[in-house]
């Protein structure tokens, strides 16, 4: 039998009357990139806290064997008085790793800005520091919420292509949360399309294609229909 290295399980998720997530059955194997597509509102943030450990109020199980979870949200949350190199650190007092946060500076393409302080920073600069913070913890997996709905289309891109290169230089399992279809298909192994409140995982769709993908595929834009044809059946769109 494979050995997940997250094996979530969510029974129930209220929050006061409101049950919000219900039977929720979902592991994520070694490497996998998987993204969540559903309704706002219908839980998907909170779920990723459950998987984080942030949320401990359920009915469920929670199976981490991947040690190390880190978080990107939508918003890339520095601290306005630390520079870059200390925002990937964490710490104002130099207390970090330089060498490894040097590398991810350099990995994430911000060579010379270690010193630079967020306002400096362009909206796709700053979610790069935010995905070199993530690693800098060395995790197994990287859990992001929406992380790129905030920078225009073609740094969505851009980021996109990051993340995969660093997802397979690390080899770190991704959980994605995304509005976007072309983004969940593009990254992912498995999309989940989740329903509305009580929400559960409605339908998954394979993507199974090598990496580097072609945007153009016309496999991924099959598969765009698929998705289209599910979220119109989950009264997502
Ligand atoms: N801390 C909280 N207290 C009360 N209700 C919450 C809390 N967090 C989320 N909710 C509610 O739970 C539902 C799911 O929220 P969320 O997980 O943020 O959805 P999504 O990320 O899919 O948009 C929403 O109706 C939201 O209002
Ligand atoms: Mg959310």
């Amino acid at each position: 039998m494979t050995e997940h290295l997250l094996d979530i399980r969510v029974e129930r998720k209220t929050f006061g009357a409101t049950t919000v997530l219900q039977n929720i059955h979902l592991q994520l194997q070694p490497r996998e990139a998987v993204s969540l597509l559903g309704p706002s509102g219908c839980g998907k943030s909170t779920l990723l806290r459950i998987v984080a450990g942030l949320e401990k109020d359920y009915q469920g199980e929670l199976r981490n064997r991947a040690g190390e979870v880190a978080f990107v949200f939508q918003e890339p949350r520095l601290m306005p008085w630390l520079t870059v190199e200390q925002n990937i650190g964490f710490s104002a007092d130099n207390d970090y790793d330089k060498a490894w946060v040097a590398q991810l500076i350099e990995e994430v393409g911000l060579g010379g800005f270690a010193q630079a302080l967020p306002k400096a920073l362009s909206g796709g600069m700053a979610q790069r520091v935010a995905i070199a913070r993530g690693l800098y913890s060395r995790p197994h997996v990287l859990l992001l919420d929406e992380p790129f709905s905030a920078v225009d289309a073609f740094t969505r891109m851009k980021l996109q292509d990051l993340l995969l290169q660093l997802a397979e230089r690390h080899a770190i399992a991704l959980l994605l949360v995304t509005h976007d279809v072309d983004e969940a298909l593009y990254l992912s192994d498995r999309v989940l399309v989740m329903d509305n409140r009580p929400s559960s995982i409605r339908q998954e769709l394979a993507v199974q294609l090598t990496h580097p993908r072609d945007r153009r595929d016309p496999l991924l834009a099959q598969l765009k229909a698929l998705s289209l044809t599910e979220l119109q059946r989950a009264h997502v769109i």
